[in-house]
């Protein structure tokens, strides 16, 4: 199939961006669209132009970190994929398709789709992690689990920290992405101890950064490419409220 594809190119995160039309021909259906774009980087470097660049490492969809928008939707329209495991069948031959990068103040563009996402390094250093005595592996089993904490907590350990959430949301908010990493550490037993000092510290490491607040729209929920639930964001307020209340009495 043949497509027509319109770039955001940037060459730096100062300079101007424009959108670049491109032609990608004889694609094959089976090419993930990462792969497209590596055969459409080929033909430009062949022409001595600059290749596009894009943020990809896994191309399994673990890592988290491919993203960009196709035709205005993060990671594309096929639901719960991430790009890079978006494959060209789902596209027809003369489509049209506009890339773009993640478009937020927090996620500033680096050079044409890559943006910078260390804001979600900064919240997951302020207490996404538990502090665990270091020395020989614990038995397996010292540390009972139920059930339904194990898989509420596997559920929100799926998110990749890909952006997507922020970049869909009208507001920025990166209340998807924190819910989730508070959610997988909160449930479990591995995570109480450090609980009301973890949502505290995360919550004001998102208010240092430029992310927008959340209004309940859903757009986060719907393009997530681990299908990561909107009940993470009602238990980050939950716990929030709970650990703002504990340290005032
Ligand atoms: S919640 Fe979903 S969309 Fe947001 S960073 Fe995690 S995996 Fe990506
Ligand atoms: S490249 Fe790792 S998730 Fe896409």
């Amino acid at each position: 199939m043949n497509l027509i594809l319109r770039v955001w190119r940037q060459k730096s995160p100062g300079s101007e961006g424009r959108t670049v039309r491109y032609e990608a021909k004889n694609v094959n259906a089976e090419m993930s669209f990462l792969e497209m774009l590596d055969v459409l980087n080929e033909d430009l470097q062949s022409r001595g132009e600059e290749p596009i660049a894009f943020d990809h490492d896994c191309r399994e969809g673990i890592c988290g970190m491919c993203g960009f928008m196709i035709n205005g939707v993060a990671h594309g329209p096929q639901r719960g994929t991430t790009v890079c495991q978006l494959h060209m069948r789902h596209f027809k031959d003369g489509d049209e398709l506009y890339l773009e990068p993640w478009r937020a103040r927090a996620f500033p563009v680096v050079r044409d789709l890559v943006v910078d996402r260390s804001a979600f390094d900064r919240i997951i250093a302020a207490g996404g992690f538990i502090s665990v005595p270091a020395g020989s592996a614990p038995d397996g089993n010292a540390i009972s689990v139920p059930k339904p904490a194990a898989e509420t907590a596997m559920d929100a350990a799926a998110c990749i920290g890909c952006g997507a959430c922020v970049a869909a949301c009208p507001n920025a908010s990166a209340s998807l992405f924190t819910g989730a990493k508070i959610t997988h550490l909160g449930v479990l037993p591995q995570g109480q101890p450090e609980r009301r000092e973890r949502i505290l510290n995360m919550v004001a490491a998102v208010n240092r950064e430029v992310f927008g607040s959340c209004t309940n729209i859903g757009e986060c929920e719907a393009v997530c490419p681990k299908l990561i639930k909107l009940e993470v964001i009602a238990r980050m307020n939950r716990d929030f409220i709970r650990a703002s209340w504990s340290r005032r009495v």
